[in-house]
């Protein structure tokens, strides 16, 4: 099939190139000339695994092709997907300018019959926005149809989810519509659910506030663990293995952070809100993983006594490991209270340094782990890299100025460290 995905951020590239891949022919475009001009090159700009070789192949194999003309991208296509961005407004509402922007040049550039698919994550209703604003846009009398397609990615594995979905969800309100979704994710041989295009957006929704509303409760199960004597990582697996509960997403640690969970949580419950419900549950998932920073703050504190002057090493700065994404990183959030109250920061991440630099002023970043510990006066891990599994803790112990480790990911285990002579902090850790 012919296909225009427009946006290139990490949505809009991993699914072009993944429909590349499975044969299609397949045009992404992006309003932005030097990131189509190092696409076109093959140089991908995000970090995400095995997409770089993937834009490489489909490039060479002249199955992926990058433009800035959305007029261009769109001539030969027969579906049109819309993955630009929805940043939050100050209300926490998703901003739709671009989409905006984008369904009034599809329609000013419309010949034949399309299928526009909206991949972004929008509120509900905006399948019948965006067909109204293409209808009032057309310059010539063509038939089109609209979709709702919600991606379910993760950052980190993104390319495999893409390729071994659990479900993919259709939202559509022709056949004709669903036949063309249909037909092109056939080749996953996954279970496909056809819904019309309001359930679709829902789904989305419910499903990111549903993941982010199981990693507040276990943090808040943390803290009545700490205050217990129970371990958390014990709690949690006799809970996941509970089928109806399931074990995802039950990592207790620093909250959760990335540009999809915050965001998309605050912009439903702006949207309920708009319907006249108070979705007061979400919000109040959202007060505990903002407060998760001040519990792990005020553990630092109990342990150094005060943060003036001292020196914190930082392990991990993306907001989850095997990406370089700080967007509402955690990390991001803890370091800038930590400079607030005097410390010196040194950080280390393995891939999110170059985008933290741009962010973060007055930081010391470092080669290694070992360089952030050395002359710290503790040493925090944030971002759960693999890299961190496995360190040299009695070199560790000799770099740090006191031997005392706040792990907000519960990595390590808190008998050995405490073997190793460190003080040792976990996040609902008691032994
Ligand atoms: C999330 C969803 O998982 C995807 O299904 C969805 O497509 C995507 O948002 C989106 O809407 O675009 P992503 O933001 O890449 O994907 O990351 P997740 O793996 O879901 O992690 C989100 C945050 O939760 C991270 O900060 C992570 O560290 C944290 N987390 C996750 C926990 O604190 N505990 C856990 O048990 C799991």
């Amino acid at each position: 099939m012919n296909i225009c995905v427009i946006g290139t951020g990490y949505v809009g590239l991993v699914t072009g190139t993944c429909f590349a891949e499975l044969g299609n022919k397949v045009v992404c475009v992006d309003i932005d000339k030097s990131k189509i001009n190092s696409l076109k090159k093959g140089k991908v700009t995000i970090y995400e695994p095995g997409l770089k070789e993937l834009v490489k192949r489909n490039l060479r194999q002249k199955r992926l092709l990058f433009t800035t003309s959305i007029k261009a991208g769109m001539k030969n296509a027969q579906i049109i997907f819309i993955a630009v961005g929805t940043p939050p407004k100050p209300s926490g509402e998703a901003d739709l300018t671009y989409v905006e922007n984008v369904c009034c040049q599809i329609a000013n550039n419309m010949t034949s019959y399309k299928l526009i698919v909206e991949k972004s994550t929008v509120p509900i209703e905006t399948g019948e926005w965006v067909e109204q604003i293409i209808k009032q846009n057309l310059k010539r009398k063509v038939s089109f149809d609209v979709a709702s397609n919600p991606e379910f990615l993760s950052e980190g594995s993104a390319i495999d989810d893409f390729m071994h979905p659990d479900r993919i969800v259709i939202g559509v309100e022709t056949k004709k519509a669903k036949g063309l979704l249909a037909e092109l994710y056939r080749p996953l041989r996954a279970p496909i659910i056809v819904t019309n295009i309001k359930s679709a957006e829902i789904i989305k929704h419910a499903s990111n506030s549903f993941l982010a509303t199981k990693i507040s409760f276990i943090n808040a199960i943390s803290n009545i663990c700490e205050k217990t004597g129970a371990d958390v990582i014990e709690v949690a697996r006799g809970m996941g293995m509970d089928k109806r509960i399931g074990k995802a997403f039950l990592n207790a640690g620093a909250g959760f952070g990335g540009f999809c969970f915050p965001k998309d949580l605050l912009a439903f419950v702006h949207i309920c809100e708009k319907l006249g419900y108070d979705f007061g549950l979400l919000r109040e998932v959202d007060r505990i993983n903002t407060e998760q920073k001040a519990v792990i703050i005020g553990k630092i504190k109990q342990n150094l006594q005060d943060l003036d002057k001292k020196v914190v090493g930082v392990l991990g700065l993306s907001f989850k490991p095997n990406t370089d994404d700080i967007r509402y990183a955690p990390a991001i959030d803890i370091i800038r209270i930590l400079q607030s109250e005097g410390a010196k920061i040194k950080a280390y991440d393995p891939k999110a340094m170059k985008r933290a630099k741009k962010e973060l002023k007055g930081i010391q970043f470092c080669k290694s782990p070992y360089a952030a510990a050395e002359k710290s006066d503790c040493l925090i891990l944030i971002t759960e890299w693999n890299e961190f599994k496995e360190l040299d803790f009695t070199r560790i112990k000799k770099l740090l100025n006191k031997p005392f480790i706040m792990d907000c990911r519960n990595i390590y285990d808190p008998k050995k460290m405490k073997r190793l002579g460190f003080k040792y902090i976990g996040i609902g850790r008691n032994k």
